[in-house]
């Protein structure tokens, strides 16, 4: 079958990671479609929107899309291009893998799932912003925090039904995060997954400090933000952290980093991240022995002392995409 997939580059480090995340999609999708739609800050300086109804109508005729990064603006004008999508092509479910590609000099090793729920909660864009008071309202939902813990649920099945599926809230305080903890606790019991509610402050230091205790983790939204950024601490930072946002008719494939416009233009950016969230593609689409194989070639890369600076090599961007390209041709 051949796929539709919409590439956006983006702002800052995005056309520079992209490309090489594209390199590995043709390799693979010999006979898939790719057309670009430009998106993010740049646009926006340019034409004054930085994602028209018209894009968003491209991205709809997309089997899959494939994202660099956007710059967001702290400004009140400026909607976040991410957020429009998610919330447009309704990408409720945000999978983010925290796995390490090489053992760390201990020997230890990380594999877990960050489901971040990615419709509602602090994000659902309700918000009065005043000079003396600004309110931005904090809303979970049933039938929101049901399909997230349903994709918990499944993916809890398929990884290791052993481990119970983590809940990270914060309901001592936020009373709204009750409705979260139980709804997915009486997900949980439906599928017969034993579920451990923790403290999001508490859960941010003990994954750090225990992550193999850890394999499936449901949460809201931006506790879900900021617990990704956190466990990169665990994977050698965010240059290595792909994500699937995930919809009942769309998906959408990123980095979980952003545009990082202080190294932008260095050819130095980390490709990596970019190029595993176009191997959870390949996934999405059914290909995960070539997704797997994309990983191990990244991983023995690496173990080789090829890499981008970040992790302390001396390769390019590009250099890095092509070097991988080669590693998975010579392994296949
Ligand atoms: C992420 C980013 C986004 C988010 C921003 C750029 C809107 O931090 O994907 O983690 O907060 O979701
Ligand atoms: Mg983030």
């Amino acid at each position: 079958m051949s796929h539709r997939i919409a590439v956006v580059e983006g702002d800052g480090i995005g056309p520079e990671v992209i490309p090489e995340a594209r390199k590995i999609l043709e390799h693979f999708l010999t006979d898939a479609d790719f057309f670009e739609v430009e998106l993010g800050l740049a646009k926006w300086e340019k034409t004054g929107s930085a994602c028209s109804p018209g894009d968003i109508r491209e991205l709809k005729g997309a089997d899959a899309i494939i994202f660099g990064a956007v710059t967001t603006p702290p400004d009140p004008d400026y909607r976040s291009v991410l957020l429009q999508i998610r919330h447009e092509l309704d990408l409720y479910a945000n999978l983010r893998p925290i796995r390490s590609l090489q053992s760390s000099g201990d020997g230890s090793s990380v594999d877990m799932m960050i489901v971040r729920e990615n419709t509602e909660g602090l994000y659902s864009g309700i918000e009065e912003i005043g000079t003396e008071r600004s309110t931005t309202l904090r809303v979970v939902t049933r039938t929101g925090s049901r399909r997230i813990a349903e994709k918990a649920c499944s993916l809890v099945l398929e990884r290791d039904r052993n481990h119970p599926l983590v809940i990270g809230y914060k309901g001592n305080v936020l009373k709204s995060d009750l409705l979260f903890r139980d709804t997915c606790q009486e997900t949980a019991e439906a599928y017969g997954i034993k579920t451990q509610a923790v403290f999001i402050d508490a859960l941010c230091l003990d994954v750090l400090q225990h992550p193999n205790k850890y394999d499936v983790i449901v949460t809201t939204n931006m506790f879900g933000d900021i617990l990704s950024d956190v466990c990169g601490y665990l994977t050698g930072g965010l240059g290595m952290l792909p994500s699937a946002n995930i919809g009942e008719k769309y998906a959408f494939f990123e980095p979980v980093h952003g545009s990082a416009p202080d190294i932008a233009g260095k050819g130095i950016a980390n490709p990596v991240a970019a190029i595993r969230s176009a191997a959870m593609m390949l996934e999405y689409f059914g290909m995960k022995d070539e997704a797997c194989l994309v990983e191990e070639s990244i991983s023995s890369l690496i173990s080789r002392g090829i890499s981008t600076p970040d992790l302390g090599g001396m390769a390019s961007t590009s250099e890095f995409g092509s070097r991988l390209v080669d590693a998975v041709s010579k392994k296949e």
